[in-house]
């Protein structure tokens, strides 16, 4: 078998020594790359001995790509993560200026990477702003292609915000801009298409890994036709594909009112007894409340765009921040699957040994996961939350630990891989 990774037939065929291109990133990108990959080699090494193998192969994008080639994101990069299929990334700087797109966006729209997947779990010995982390076991699915994140924007004054105005009032009959002379506007594309696979991505996922339920957030008693859309879209989707998998929060609304609520609840247990997924919908403010104040009522989150963004720092803040935050883009029809850290270059810190490699290092074990070599993924779990339990931390989570011991960057990720042996 070749050393690259297939796709056929809605699944990856992954042999035992895939090559992961890997982009190492600018600012602190440098520094938690080459540690997070020893940690990772690590786990593999202990699942599989010397049966399973990542290949690296360093791919350029970033300052180091424009210091080498010229250009910030070469062909060669884009191409790779193609013809590999599934890599992993430190953070890029976005370059500011006239006409350079963010390399991040050029890499999700080349690829059509719709799932933003952020886990989010606690691990123990961690400080959290929460009083029970150990209760925060989410798994976020933000649409990561559509929503006010398309771009198409005008700025109050242009002769395209005049055109664009123009066009609501004369055309659209609109007839509630509060203030139109001088009215910036923003279009918020929600589709069909693109609601649905993302919520059929979440709810796989929920069947596939035996959980509870999914929760649609969104606005749609503000935004009916867009994120209110989007929930009933996700509804009929789970109703009509799923329907032997899930029990939906609609049809449990719908016995209530033929039957009455007894019946309804009964028909939830039922459900809940036969391992059913259960198919919710929270308004954004409302689950930005609940997450933090009954956290276990949910699991799987399927949202928009926007409210994606908000969520996923709330959440992330509740179980130690974008230090130990992994993350992944992914287009699960085509298998493309790119894992990176969550958080920025981090410029005040970069070089100093103060990075938490924390984040690349979980997405590492996303990457795993992917792949199918859960056992190394589990080590690499296990190890990290002992090193945590053990309070040997690098300094973004030092300051918040009492009695603490603080690592370099390099000192925790051997850390950990002393606790994988
Ligand atoms: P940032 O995430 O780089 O930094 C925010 C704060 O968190 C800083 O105080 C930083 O020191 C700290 N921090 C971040 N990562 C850390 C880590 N691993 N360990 C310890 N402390 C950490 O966000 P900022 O400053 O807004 O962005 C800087 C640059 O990064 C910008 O050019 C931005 O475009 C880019 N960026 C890239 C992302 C990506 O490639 N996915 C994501 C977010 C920002």
């Amino acid at each position: 078998m070749s050393n690259t990774i297939q796709y056929q037939h809605g699944k990856i065929l992954v042999p035992d020594e895939p090559i992961i291109p890997f982009i190492e990133g600018d600012g602190i990108g440098k520094d938690i790359t080459e540690p997070s990959q020893r940690v990772i080699d690590a786990a593999v090494f202990a699942a599989y001995g010397d049966k399973k193998k990542l290949i690296w192969k360093e791919v350029l994008a970033g300052k180091k790509a424009f210091e080498l080639t010229g250009t910030y994101m070469p062909d060669e990069t884009l191409e790779a993560f193609q013809k590999y299929l599934v890599g992993i990334k430190g953070p890029l700087e976005t370059p500011v200026g006239e006409g350079i797109r963010s390399l991040n966006v050029a890499l999700r729209q080349t690829l059509d990477l719709y799932v933003c997947l952020r886990p989010i779990r606690w691990f123990k010995g961690v400080p959290s702003p929460v009083r029970y982390p150990e209760l925060v076991d989410m798994h976020i699915f933000r649409e990561n292609t559509e929503d006010i994140y398309a771009g198409i924007e005008f700025m109050t004054g242009t002769e395209k915000a005049n055109q664009f105005l123009d066009f609501l009032i004369n055309e659209m009959e609109v007839n509630v801009i509060r203030f139109p002379e001088t009215s910036s506007f923003g279009v918020k594309p929600v589709s069909k298409d693109g609601s649905e696979r993302l919520i059929r991505a979440a709810i796989k996922y929920a069947i596939e890994r035996g959980l509870p339920s999914v929760t649609i957030v969104h606005k749609g008693n503000i935004m009916k036709f867009t994120e209110g859309a989007f929930k009933n879209w996700g509804y009929d989707l789970a109703e009509a594909e799923f329907t032997h998998q899930t029990f939906t929060w609609r049809t449990f609304k719908q016995i209530e009112l033929e039957k009455g609520l007894d019946e309804a609840k009964n028909a939830l247990s039922k459900a809940k007894g036969m391992g059913k997924v259960i198919v919710k919908d929270v308004i954004t403010d409302a689950f930005l409340q609940e997450s933090l104040l009954h956290p276990f009522d949910h699991s799987v989150i399927a949202t928009l765009n926007l409210n994606g963004d908000y969520i996923s720092d709330q959440l992330a803040a509740m179980v130690g921040g974008i230090g130990i935050s992994p993350g992944a883009n992914i287009n699960y029809n085509s298998g493309y699957a790119i894992f990176e850290a969550t958080h920025g270059t981090a410029p005040n810190i970069a070089g100093t040994g103060k990075a938490n490699p924390g984040s690349l290092i979980l997405s590492g074990a996303m990457l795993l996961e992917y792949l199918g070599w859960d056992k190394a993924a589990e080590h690499i779990y296990d190890a990290m939350e002992h090193t945590f339990s053990k309070r040997r931390v690098t300094s973004d989570l030092y300051s918040m630990m009492e009695g603490a011991t603080l690592l370099s960057t390099s000192e925790f990720a051997d850390e950990i891989i002393r606790n994988i042996h």
